[in-house]
């Protein structure tokens, strides 16, 4: 086993060698400005541990790692339209610097190029990863739309919440993990006990995903913080101040929710400070604690060797300390 640091080079170096531009360069340049702003690599150094782990060479895993970011970075270009996001990773998003036409074809290459790159496995490797993909990528948008059709609808509960992030972000940490599984050629048990570990992880990452829209710190976040307040977004935060909330409150931040002000200043900090006072601020700390905690559970009865456990909750601790 690497150090988590050493697999994410590994991936920056394998990535750097193939996102390059063509023609036309309205439709790659994009892809390469997107691919290159960065971010966490969380998803890709998940494939190349999880091949690791169950006994096979990371190397074979690249091509499904880089899929897998590839697939991640189309889903923010085109979750940054849906989410009206002028900021991404600390510059300004595709359709922005370009515009929504280009930033939707964009994405759709960048969904068909990551598809392109099971290609590269064997017969039965590449019709397991192809098939996981393709499950994994249509819960995606089943999470997408009800995140997109929770912003307006009047009552969502937190159950639905969960269901929903689970779907839209969960589910592709899991994939992440089991595509190393599959290309390690590890039992069918391992794979699924993995995916399990991924999910949960996911659900508590996209906890803190929440969370950091209204808490991070606006100099390092590399979003526009207050976001998802901007846009009405029935977040944990929110469904819980709901639920904690004396009613007074509660009424006013169901207002604060249906208004759209040309400057958000005022609706942002009423809101948070509303997230705080419910005790819904330190809740959703808890519950990303008790998703991450469950993760480990998880990992307790997979058969894997503790060094290599070790490394996976050095991994999930990481996630839950983080700050962007
Ligand atoms: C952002 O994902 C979208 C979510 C699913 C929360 P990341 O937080 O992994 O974004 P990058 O790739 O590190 O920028
Ligand atoms: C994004 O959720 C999930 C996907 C891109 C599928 P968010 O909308 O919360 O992600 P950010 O905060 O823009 O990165
Ligand atoms: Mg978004
Ligand atoms: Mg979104
Ligand atoms: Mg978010």
């Amino acid at each position: 086993m690497h150090t988590i640091d050493r697999y994410r080079e590994e991936f920056e170096n394998y990535l750097s060698q193939k996102a390059v531009s063509r023609e036309p360069v309205n439709l790659y340049d994009p892809m390469v400005y997107i691919l290159n702003l960065g971010g966490k690599r969380v998803r890709p150094v998940l494939v190349l541990m999880a091949a690791e782990i169950f006994g096979g060479d990371h190397k074979k895993a690249l091509d499904a790692a880089l899929a897998i970011e590839i697939f991640h970075n189309f889903s923010l270009v085109h979750d940054d339209i849906m989410d009206d996001a002028p900021l991404r990773r600390g510059k300004q998003t595709v359709h922005e610097k370009w515009d929504v036409n280009t930033a939707i074809l964009s994405g759709d290459a960048m969904l068909i190029r990551a598809y392109q790159l099971f290609e590269n496995y064997p017969g039965e490797t590449f019709k397991q990863l192809a098939e996981l993909f393709s499950k994994t990528a249509i819960e995606v948008c089943e999470g997408q739309q009800y995140d997109i059709d929770f912003e307006t609808r009047d009552k969502v509960s937190i159950e639905e919440y969960l269901k929903m992030i689970e779907f839209k972000t969960a589910v592709l940490v899991g994939a992440s993990l089991k595509m190393g599984a599959i290309v390690a050629n590890t039992s069918r048990e391992n794979c699924e006990r993995i995916y399990e570990f991924g999910r949960l992880l996911g659900i508590a990452f996209q906890l803190q995903d929440d969370y950091l829209d209204a808490f991070g710190d606006p100099g390092s976040f590399g979003k526009q913080v207050g976001g998802d307040i901007i846009e009405n977004k029935k977040t944990f935060l929110y469904l819980t101040s709901l639920q904690e909330a004396a009613s007074r409150e509660a009424v006013q931040l169901e207002h604060l929710y249906s208004v759209n002000p040309p400057d958000p200043t005022t609706k942002i900090e009423t809101v948070k400070s509303l997230f705080e006072s419910s005790g819904a601020a330190e809740l959703t700390r808890r519950e990303i604690e008790k998703y991450t905690r469950r993760a480990f559970d998880v990992l307790e009865d997979l058969d894997i060797a503790s060094d290599k456990k070790e490394v996976l909750y050095t991994f999930g601790k990481g996630l839950m300390h983080r700050e962007v």
